[in-house]
């Protein structure tokens, strides 16, 4: 192993902790740009507490509301907009992964004058690569992307059916403010959802890492546990706030980058789904738990033992069997987890047929190939193998 990290995020975690955002805020910005999404954080009263903690710590508001689920170019520059009109000097996103996401992007696009989706790689001959943004502080309402505490952003351009991301350091939010509270009024779709995402992140490492990282295992089989013991309690029983904190703190950890340090991995199943919600605008969490099951059955049979690991330790799966049977029943026993919160795990579910399967593998390779038609990832896939994945998570 060889790594460098640093995540530079201060994270203030707790329920309550949103009567803290003021204070937060006004270490670095007097005028904020208030993101938020589709109404949510205005109906549960979020949004109120939120501009009366600012307000008492002489932190003046502008809005920029209405960030759609899987966030688009449009609302990034609109965004922008406002803020050089109002001359804010911090952002902050208060929503879920698409608000965040939306955020950390406007805060860049402020010092760009160009078209923002230049920032975000999509395959473009020049791409800009920012080096300055304001300042972002996170407040997430729901637990799943791990957007609050990292430098990626994930935005769709609608008119090309194009999802992709941007990662840079300067997108790093200056602080997030994770109030458990803040995500008790999540749907059970959603919170199912979200606990699939944070999974997930932690799968890509986990299995598309390098080899000999067995803190990172223990890591990730950690977070993964936790997830799946507090997962259906928080599904089961909204306005359980101890499962609420768990899964939320999980979903932190899944993606601030300390699970998967060292590992160097790739997110291929990340990045099959992105163009499937390019494509269908469903939401993020839930495609996973159709392409990763999938995948996870492709890839088992190159790498039969790192799956029979992940059988044995997670599901218990008896030591004497063979890996690859071994390997398959914990597949198996993974997806019926995911069904057993209520993920679809078929993409007739989601009403995707065959039609289009050819185009999510090109979007795909397009978009995050190496260059050499092949998605990077353990096994390195080509296009007809994007396909079949698709094809077998398609009844
Ligand atoms: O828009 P509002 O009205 O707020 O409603 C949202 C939205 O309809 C609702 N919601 C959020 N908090 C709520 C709530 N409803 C009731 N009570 C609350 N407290 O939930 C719906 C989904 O919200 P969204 O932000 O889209 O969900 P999520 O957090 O799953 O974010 C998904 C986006 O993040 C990207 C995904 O691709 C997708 O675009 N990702 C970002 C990552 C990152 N930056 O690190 C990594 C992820 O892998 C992911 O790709
Ligand atoms: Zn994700």
């Amino acid at each position: 192993m060889k790594f460098e990290f640093s995540n530079p995020t201060r994270l203030i975690f707790g329920a309550g902790s949103l009567s803290r955002l003021g204070e937060v805020v006004s270490r670095m910005g007097t005028r904020a740009l208030v993101v938020t999404g589709g109404g949510s954080v205005k109906r549960n009263g979020t949004f109120g507490r939120a501009v009366a903690s600012l307000a008492a710590a002489g932190v003046s508001v502008v809005e920029c509301s209405g960030i759609e689920p899987n966030p688009r170019i449009t609302s990034v520059a609109r965004g922008a907009q406002i803020a050089r009109d109002e001359k804010c000097d911090i952002v902050i996103a208060l929503g879920g992964g698409s608000t965040m996401d939306a955020s950390k992007v406007i805060a860049a696009a402020v010092y760009y004058d160009g078209d923002p989706w230049d920032m975000i790689y999509h395959g473009q001959e020049k791409l800009h690569v920012p080096t300055r943004a304001l300042p972002v502080v996170t407040v997430p309402t729901l637990a799943a992307t791990g957007s609050e505490m990292n430098c990626g952003a994930v935005i769709s351009n609608a008119e090309t059916s194009v999802k992709s991301f941007i990662q840079n350091e300067c997108l790093s939010p200056y602080a997030a403010v994770v109030d458990p509270e803040l995500t008790l009024s999540v749907p059970q779709d959603q919170t199912a959802y979200g606990v699939c995402d944070l999974i997930t992140h932690v799968t890509e490492g986990y299995f598309n890492g390098v080899d000999g990282t067995p803190i990172q295992d223990r890591f990730a089989e950690g977070v993964i546990q936790t997830a799946m013991e507090w997962g259906p309690k928080a599904v089961s029983d909204g306005g359980d706030l101890e499962a609420r904190a768990q899964v939320q703190w999980a979903s932190v950890v899944a993606l601030n980058g300390w699970v998967q340090v060292g590992t160097n991995f790739a997110a291929p199943v990340h990045m099959i789904e992105h163009t499937l919600s390019a494509h269908h605008d469903i939401t993020h969490g839930a495609g996973l738990a159709v392409v990763n099951p999938a995948w996870m059955r492709f890839a088992a049979r190159v790498r039969p033992e790192r799956f029979a690991q992940f059988a044995r330790r997670m599901f218990g799966r008896p030591a004497g069997q063979d890996d690859l049977s071994c390997a398959l029943e914990g597949i198996d026993l993974f997806e019926q987890f995911l069904r057993s919160i209520g993920c679809p795990t078929r993409l007739a579910e989601m009403n995707i047929g065959d039609d289009l399967l050819a185009r999510y593998a090109q979007d795909t390779l397009h978009i995050a190939g190496d260059g050499n038609g092949r998605l990077p990832g353990r096994p390195l896939m080509s296009e007809a193998d994007i396909v079949e994945v698709l094809r077998s998570a398609l009844k």
